[in-house]
């Protein structure tokens, strides 16, 4: 059987109610998903290709190469159906349910891609779905509201609290844990009780299981540094989890830095979702990790400029590997992710999801460091990098027009043209 917890973190810390539904999962992602039972494996495989598009290209940044003085290489995980990694866990999880017998699958979502995933896969599996949203999000994601609708789930609006993914989130496990005799619950990124943060690193890790077989057929070697985007952490385990054991490939995990970093204890709020670097152990939604929380335990209201980052928790298995040394936390404010956005769009001809942009963002301190490396005789890095680019950013273009006018973001177009 996997493991329960990564150090300190992790494990299942649920009502008794939730107990029979966790033993279930725990048995059927050993039998289908670790031992390939009734080819179990084979079919998600052949589903990620056809349906999904894998394997998604990793692709030379040639003018961000040129700009910052190495090579940088972008795993495309915004070419994958739907416009982000979501699918891949969403359609393994649903079509494990498949494999289980389950008739219904429910999910929580935040910004809506989760969700959108998980109605897609369900959609090409023939399964009932019910999506959980807070209020709030379903006001300002409402394409994404409509894509779910459009592949036939019900959308839950969820009124409590800040009406965001904290609340979702609670709805989706109490919904299950009423109803797991025919329901599966499709978590949306490396987080929640065991076996949840393993099952979807093990879904996502193909992101980084095609990333080393390319770099070493394309580059002839493997990259000095992986750099992905952390909200919850499922793009991030997915792109580092096959490099973790090569030692000389740095991982970076970005974290959104929003308007400043720290805790308001008084108000109840952070101005960041920076909870790997900056926050405290703690328990939330059925795991021990890393928190932004009051010293008494509230967790906070978190903030970043993309809604995919705005999470006050991050998944277990990270904080374990920050705590290791094997990852380096680190963060970008929501302007640097505006202005990196831009570039992409401008330099390179894609357009990448503000959850995205903070890893995109990073580069330009990375290459700082480089050259300071450089320049004071330290042997310097010479690799390519490689850049995860989680997710394509169509869904943002409202948010990132009306952000980057206010803020008057220097790489930002005008606009005027629309006044
Ligand atoms: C494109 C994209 N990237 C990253 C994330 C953050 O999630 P995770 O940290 O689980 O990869 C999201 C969440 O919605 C997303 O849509």
């Amino acid at each position: 059987m996997s493991q329960k917890t990564f150090g300190d973190y992790g494990g299942q810390y649920v009502p008794e109610a939730l107990m029979p539904a966790l033993t279930e999962l725990e048995d059927a992602y050993q039998r289908y998903v670790l031992e390939n039972e009734d080819g179990f494996v084979d079919e998600f495989e052949e589903r990620l290709r056809d349906f999904g598009g894998r394997p998604t290209p990793l692709q030379r940044a040639d003018n961000l190469s040129e700009r910052y003085g190495f090579d940088v290489y972008l795993k495309r995980e915004d070419l994958v159906h739907g416009g982000a990694h979501k699918l891949n866990n969403a359609l393994g999880q649903a079509l494990l349910a498949k494999y289980m017998g389950k008739e219904r699958v429910i999910a929580e979502t935040g910004a809506g891609q989760h969700g959108t995933a998980t109605a897609m896969a369900c959609a090409s599996l023939d399964l009932d779905c019910e999506i959980y949203m807070g209020r709030t999000d379903i006001n300002r994601q409402r394409p994404n509201v409509y894509r779910m609708r459009i592949h036939g789930a019900d959308v839950n609006p969820v009124d409590i609290g800040s009406g965001t993914l904290k609340e979702a989130t609670n709805e989706a496990m109490r919904d299950w844990s009423r109803t797991v005799e025919d329901t599966h619950y499709v978590i949306g990124s490396v987080v929640g009780p065991h076996p949840f943060p393993t099952m979807v690193r093990d879904f996502q890790s193909v992101i980084s299981e095609e990333a080393r077989e390319q770099f070493r057929a394309q580059v002839g070697r493997l990259p000095e540094a992986v750099i992905a985007c952390a909200g919850g952490g499922s793009n991030t385990m997915g792109a580092f989890h096959h490099f973790v054991d090569d030692e000389d490939v740095d991982l970076y995990a970005v974290e959104a830095g929003g308007s400043g970093l720290g805790v308001d204890n008084e108000e109840s709020y952070a101005p960041n979702s920076a909870s790997l670097g900056t926050g405290t152990e703690g328990v939330l939604h059925g795991a021990r990790t890393k928190l932004l929380q009051t010293p008494e335990g509230q967790i906070v209201e978190s903030h970043s400029v993309s809604a995919g980052l705005d999470y006050a928790g991050v998944g277990p298995e990270l904080a374990y590997l920050v705590d290791e040394g094997r990852v380096t936390p680190v963060n970008v404010d929501d302007d640097a992710a505006l202005n990196a956005f831009h570039r992409l769009a401008t330099r390179e001809g894609i357009i990448p999801a503000l959850e995205s942009s903070h890893a995109l963002a990073y580069l330009e301190e990375y290459a700082e460091q480089r050259s300071a490396e450089h320049a004071s005789g330290d042997a310097p890095r010479a690799g390519p990098v490689m850049v995860n680019v989680s997710g394509r950013g169509d869904k943002d273009l409202d948010t990132v027009i009306e952000e980057s006018t206010e803020r008057d973001i220097a790489n930002a177009p005008d606009m005027e043209v629309y006044q």
